[in-house]
């Protein structure tokens, strides 16, 4: 039975044209981005920030679901509806992130590993009681000329596939998230080398845990050259690579792909999905669409700026941001749209 609901849960994320908001940033993150825009970084801003964005008019329109905090699936608008009510009332299902960032991976110098499985179990019922359907699960692996190493990859997409298992257990869909990051200068071949060998080995970690593949969903980072790579790539150089390395390594069972979008700007986050889109229409296995934050939120919090008389503008911002990116999905964006 829960193996339905899961598989239901999981398909149901890639209904339409729909996509993910992940706007579960930690509360050092959160605070980071807030002294970025100028805002005060208290609790109460970051609840007020939350409200404005759960109380979007017509984001069910747009988004599949949404992914929360721990701080925040406690959290209510001013009018004492918890977000979580919020979401399930204009159709968007409710996740949590469920790590607890990164710590340095001992043995490995330069490199993390993703802690948070310890009392996880208890942690995915409580949430599961709250109303959460999926979770989120963010391993991270860095590019330099010396890593990422062969342990690093394995001890962390490992932990990937532990988090897997219990949260499918829980009756929760696990968002798989292994994300190459785009810091340094690695060519967009560098990037495809990496990722591919990080979800070969993600996939062979899930089958040895046991894990549906059909009740989870895939969480990666673009295939594209590093921030200060000397050569860019185009648009569809990115695409073409992207969807060639989940080709050759996401297996056909899993219902669908939800990218991150990395600190890519929102016009370059939009345009490769609708890229792909594009250029492999009717010839991919699994649904493919956005689980983006920054590439959504970041000019959100530009117009918000923590002040009351902003939240209208900065809420029609959400929705075009949003809606730019369901357009992508049906591969009809166009840079134009952006004006
Ligand atoms: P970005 O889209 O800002 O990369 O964030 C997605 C995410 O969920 C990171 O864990």
């Amino acid at each position: 039975m829960k193996t339905q609901e899961l598989i239901s849960t999981a398909n149901a994320l890639f209904a339409g044209d729909k996509g993910l908001l992940a706007m579960d940033e930690s509360t050092s993150t959160c605070n980071k981005r807030f002294a970025e825009a100028g805002i005060p970084q208290t609790i109460e801003y970051r609840r007020a920030y939350r409200e404005l964005i759960v109380t979007t008019p017509k984001l069910g329109e747009c988004l599949s679901g949404a992914i929360l905090y721990d701080e925040t699936i406690y959290q209510s608008t001013k009018d004492g509806v918890l977000f979580i009510d919020k979401l399930k009332e204009a159709g968007i299902i409710p996740g949590i992130k469920t790590d607890e960032g990164t710590i340095n991976l001992a043995g490995f110098p330069g490199e993390k590993i993703t802690a948070g499985l310890d009392g996880l179990d208890d942690r995915l019922a409580k949430y599961y009681q709250l109303g959460a359907r999926f979770a989120k699960w963010r391993a991270v692996i860095t590019i330099s000329d010396t890593i990422p190493t062969r342990g690093a990859i394995e001890a962390n997409m490992h932990t990937l596939a532990r988090y897997a298992a219990m949260c499918q257990q829980a009756g929760i869909v696990p968002i798989v998230e292994p994300e190459v990051l785009m810091d340094g200068s690695h060519t967009l071949e560098k990037c495809f080398e990496v990722t591919r060998n990080v979800q070969h080995e993600l996939f062979h970690q899930l089958f040895n845990q046991n894990v549906d593949l059909e009740a989870l969903v895939l969480k990666p980072n673009m295939v594209i050259p590093g921030t200060d790579a000397t050569k860019h790539a185009s648009i569809d150089e990115v695409a073409n690579a992207t969807v060639t390395c989940l080709l050759e390594t996401v297996p056909a069972a899993v219902p669908g792909i939800a990218f991150l979008s990395g600190g890519q700007s929102p016009a370059d986050a939009a345009a490769h999905l609708n890229a792909m889109h594009k250029l492999y229409k009717g010839k991919l296995p699994w649904g493919l669409t956005f689980s983006y934050a920054r590439a959504i939120q970041q000019p959100v919090m530009d117009l918000w700026r923590g002040k009351d008389e902003n939240v209208e503008k900065a809420q029609k911002m959400l929705h075009f941001r949003a809606s730019l990116d369901n357009a992508a999905r049906r591969g009809e964006y166009t840079p134009a749209m952006e004006a």
